[in-house]
């Protein structure tokens, strides 16, 4: 029986994840740790230092009962059963597979703090996304710890997505665990089994070995994010020949064996973990000498990169091809709506390449504003931070619309045109606003993927 479950990593992942297991786990003792102190505070606090909806509500269940949040890593995990990593595994930025392959030194070290202060026996749970094979590496450096200490790695990927990550805790499609296929492997993995089943249905928990538990993580993410690249390849072609992305979608997500999700077209897809993964598959096959199949997923990203290369493109086409001295209003800035979360976001680019035009940007957006600022900080000169979208729109001479912010679908946008300047340009990047009534209000539309609505 499992008493202490420890997670280091209090993250988009570790601190929602374990915030779930303690709501339904009464009878074990949930602990988050990690390394920056200012975040333990935050989770401490019961405000935690991301916006996720309904997180701050499964938080306070635990806080103060079963769920507590430290930076004592090395005691944390001195008194655990089981712990989940869930570090950060960004790509890799330097020296061999720069760019392509993850960074792996934060999961190293963490293994190595987990092999110096564990006792006993501790089952040793791989949360972040890891290249296929992670699990064998950490067999080897936990098998060299010695003094009687046993560890047991299993592989369960999170598949939660941001802005729905309560939602999709709670009602998980699967829950997958990987373990080695040892008796001991095997008994791991009834423990973790035994803790999910709290609230998952049985047959929703898959188990398998470690290595397929952990491609499956990287297939998934290839799979959903090389949908978004299929249908946003479509809407280059219907913006070319007058088809509408939304009614194609819409005919051929009825085909039950294609099915409705993750046909929305837009500027891109965005998030930590989509381009990462796919990088990550990429590296892997060309190791493993599969070029053809390495070409095949780079191509993935290849068109995520020229959507968002053709969305500013199409601006600059449509506003006579300059915008110099324009006043361009971001809306959104987020790679998603429902998230503060802008890494990878499409915005990034945008503002960048709408920069370098030298547009005046005035970027906003309901939750990401800081994040933004640190993420433009090198051009931030260039760039204005406003968190009201009518105030962003004054004087604009286009909005270009990046994060589907539901909030962004009622505004008065009557009252928005009356300030702008004309003609007045809008670019919905995520088919997010009516076209039709914006035209007839006054402005020259241009939605992704479908026909523009413009006098020009
Ligand atoms: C992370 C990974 O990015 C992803 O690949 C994986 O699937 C799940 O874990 P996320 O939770 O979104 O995703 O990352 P992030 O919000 O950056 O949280 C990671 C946390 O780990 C940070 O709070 C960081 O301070 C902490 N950390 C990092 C440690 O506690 N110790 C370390 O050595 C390094
Ligand atoms: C994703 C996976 O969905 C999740 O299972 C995994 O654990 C982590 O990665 P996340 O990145 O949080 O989750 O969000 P997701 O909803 O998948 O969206 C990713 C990006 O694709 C966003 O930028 C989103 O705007 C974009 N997207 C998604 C589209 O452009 N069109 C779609 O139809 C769906």
């Amino acid at each position: 029986m499992i008493a202490n479950v420890l997670c280091i990593g209090a993250g988009y992942v570790g601190g929602p994840t374990m915030a779930v297991i303690a709501k339904h786990c009464p009878d074990v003792r949930v602990t988050v740790a990690d390394i920056n102190a200012e975040r333990i505070r935050a989770w401490q606090s019961g405000t935690p230092p991301i916006y996720e909806p309904g997180l701050a509500d499964v938080v306070r269940v635990g806080l103060g009962k079963n769920l507590r949040f430290t930076a004592d890593v090395d005691a944390a995990i001195a008194d655990a059963d089981v712990i989940f990593v869930s570090v950060n595994t960004p790509t890799k930025m330097f020296g061999q597979g720069a760019g392509r392959a993850a960074d792996l030194q934060y999961w190293e070290k963490t293994a190595r703090s987990i092999l110096q202060h564990a006792r006993g026996t501790t089952i040793v749970v791989e949360k972040s996304t890891l290249p296929v094979r992670t699990a064998e590496a950490m067999d080897r450096i936990f098998k060299n710890g010695g003094d009687g200490k046993r560890f047991e790695v299993l592989s369960n990927p999170e598949f939660l997505a941001e802005g729905t990550a309560i939602a999709d805790l709670e009602s998980p499609d699967r829950v997958l665990i990987g373990g080695a296929e040892t008796p001991s492997g095997q008994a791991a993995i009834g423990e973790l089994v035994a803790i999910y089943a709290h609230w998952v249905p049985r047959d929703r928990i898959l188990t398998t070995n470690v290595w397929s538990a952990e491609l499956s993580k990287l297939a998934a993410n290839a799979f959903l994010a090389q949908r978004v690249s299929s249908i946003n390849s479509v809407s280059a072609i219907c913006e070319r020949t007058g088809a509408d992305v939304l009614e194609v979608a819409r005919a051929i997500g009825t085909d039950r064996r294609i099915g409705a999700q993750f046909l929305r077209a837009g500027i891109g897809f965005g998030g930590s973990c989509f381009q990462k993964d796919i990088l990550n598959l990429v590296y892997l096959c060309d190791h493993y000498g599969l070029a053809e199949v390495a070409r095949y997923w780079e191509a993935v990203v290849t068109m995520n990169q020229y959507q968002k290369e053709r969305f500013v493109q199409r601006m600059i086409r449509a506003m006579f091809n300059t915008l110099t001295g324009k006043r361009i209003a971001v809306f959104g800035f987020a790679f998603k709506a429902d998230t503060g979360d802008t890494r990878e976001s499409p915005a990034i680019q945008v503002c960048r390449e709408l920069v370098a035009e030298h547009a005046e940007v005035c970027v906003t957006d309901p939750r990401a504003l800081e994040s933004a600022r640190h993420d433009l900080g090198d051009v931030a000169g260039h760039v204005i931070f406003e968190p009201d979208p009518y105030a962003a729109a004054r004087g604009a001479h286009a909005i270009a619309l990046v994060t589907d912010w539901t909030e962004y679908q009622s505004l008065d946008y009557v009252r928005i045109l009356s300030g702008m300047q004309r003609p007045a340009f809008l670019f919905d990047g995520r088919n997010l606003l009516d076209p039709d009534q914006l035209h007839q209000i006054g402005f020259n539309v241009y939605p992704i993927g479908r026909p523009d609505r413009t006098n020009l």
